[in-house]
């Protein structure tokens, strides 16, 4: 390679790494197994990489390079991609044995066979419902083998939408309800919606919608989707801004995006909500200026809620939620935008929350579990976030509601979409490709 070229590639390659790596990859991987959709000749990826797909998820940058800078990307792709072995990168780990900082663990396969296992629900005795986001629902049984639950929504199974969490209702026991978080359909638009359902036998009935987050919107990505009942017995739940941060975070009137909601299992508002006596403003918000929060979890110990989000290029966020408070989207933020302008030039501001603690780079969060019970000693009261970028599970040891410490679990075993603490004590995860569940069992070190 002559001087001129080399120095190009390599210009290419930092701006791969530092605007594109976040969504695509670092390496060429999802790039190399690609059933293209707008086409895969030099000009078909600059006409992408300039003009974005909007509606895809895929921002335009056009304002951020010049015309040579993207046709120089384009060349790198198609270049990086022939040169590129699909088996050896991106390994996965080779045993189910790992040594982490405090104690042994190997991962055991609880079930496998779905597609993109995004969430995990544990019924009384030994079975748990899985969902696939490609819109199926699973129940599992203990020795792995899985059943096909009917019944369940039709979704929006397209960029990042689909069938996401599952939830059992408090009184699951005696009612048999579950609650389901999708993206639903109206013509050619999507939003996140809420199903109550019963669990009969094989198939779901008696299947309403207790909530559909308006407006509908024409992308695919940002659903937020995660659900907890609280201590108070209520629902929350997590609508993400659906890639329209200017009108929807910061809007608390006619706007149900970019927020995370408080209802009664009837669909209603819960009583005592903030916004309940604001005139115009939706009564079931509980806190708003929100991204795109896929992690919700109760703190065992002080019945606190707490949320992870996903915020642009740097700033994912761990958050207290609060009622009524407004956490910033995006006035505030420590990430800067894909194309590398700056989203926002400050990072605080009166009347808005703090996170508690941010991610730069951004690793991507989905599910979050605290680290309950006896079976874990050394990683005790700890708060596991999934890391769908990085492909790990990160453990964040606390103090005062602050990260003090951080590890990395299980490098590269896939995109990992969710954690939990079962009932018996084991933390469990979900991973994508091959879709898998696994347990964490701990071994002497
Ligand atoms: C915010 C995440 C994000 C970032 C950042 C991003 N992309 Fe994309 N890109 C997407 C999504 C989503 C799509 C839509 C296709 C899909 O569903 O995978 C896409 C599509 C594309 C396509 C078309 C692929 C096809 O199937 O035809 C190309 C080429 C591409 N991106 C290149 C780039 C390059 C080069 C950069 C960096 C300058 C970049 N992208 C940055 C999310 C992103």
């Amino acid at each position: 390679m002559n001087l001129l070229k080399r120095v190009q590639t390599d210009k290419s390659a930092s701006l791969y790494l530092a605007t594109c790596s976040g969504c695509h990859g670092e390496k060429m991987n999802a790039f190399v197994d690609r059933k293209w959709k707008f086409g895969n000749s030099k000009e078909d990826l600059f006409k992408s990489i300039k003009n974005g797909h909007p509606n895809e998820g895929m921002p335009s940058f056009k304002a951020a390079f010049t015309d040579k800078e993207i046709y120089a990307l384009a060349d790198y792709i198609l270049t990086g991609i022939k040169n590129v072995d699909q088996y050896t990168i991106d390994e996965k780990p080779s045993s189910s044995l790992f040594k982490t900082e405090k104690m042994s663990i190997r991962l055991d396969t609880v079930a496998k066979g779905m597609q993109i296992p995004w969430s995990i629900a544990f019924l009384p005795g030994k079975d748990m419902l899985v969902t696939d986001k490609v819109g199926k629902l699973y129940q599992i049984t203990e020795d792995g083998s899985k059943k096909e639950i009917t019944g369940v929504p039709e979704v929006v199974a397209e960029g990042q939408g689909g069938l996401m969490d599952v939830i059992l209702d408090p009184s699951f026991a005696t009612n048999k309800l579950i609650y389901l978080s999708y993206s639903k359909p109206k013509n050619s638009l999507a939003t996140t919606a809420i199903m109550q359902a019963k669990l009969s036998g094989d198939r779901l009935t008696e299947q309403k919608d207790i909530f559909i987050a308006e407006p509908y919107s024409r992308t695919r990505h940002h659903y937020g989707s995660r659900m907890v009942f609280g201590r108070d017995g209520f629902l929350y739940f997590s609508v993400g801004e659906r890639g329209n941060e200017k009108e929807n975070p910061q809007e608390i009137k006619g706007n149900d995006l970019g927020k995370i909601h408080r209802i009664k299992t009837d669909g209603s508002p819960a009583p005592g909500n903030p916004f309940a006596k604001t005139p115009g403003a939706e009564a079931s918000i509980y806190s708003y200026g929100h991204r795109n929060p896929q992690g919700l979890a109760v703190d065992p110990k002080t019945g606190v809620i707490w949320s992870n989000e996903h915020g642009p290029r740097g700033g994912d966020e761990l958050n207290i939620i609060k009622p009524g408070q407004n956490y910033g989207w995006p006035v505030i933020t420590y990430g800067i935008n894909y194309d590398g302008k700056i989203m926002s030039p400050i990072s605080a501001k009166e009347g808005m929350a703090q996170p508690q603690h941010y991610w730069i780079p951004s690793i991507a969060t989905s599910g979050i579990a605290f680290v309950s019970g006896n079976k874990y000693p050394a990683w005790k009261d700890n708060i596991l976030s999934g890391s769908l970028r990085f492909k790990y599970l990160n453990r964040s040891v606390m103090q005062n509601d602050k990260v003090t410490h951080e590890e990395i679990l299980f490098k590269n075993i896939g995109r990992l979409r969710d954690v939990r603490m079962g009932p018996d004590g084991f933390i469990y995860i979900a991973v994508e490709s091959p879709g898998t569940i696994y347990r964490l069992v701990p071994l002497p070190n």
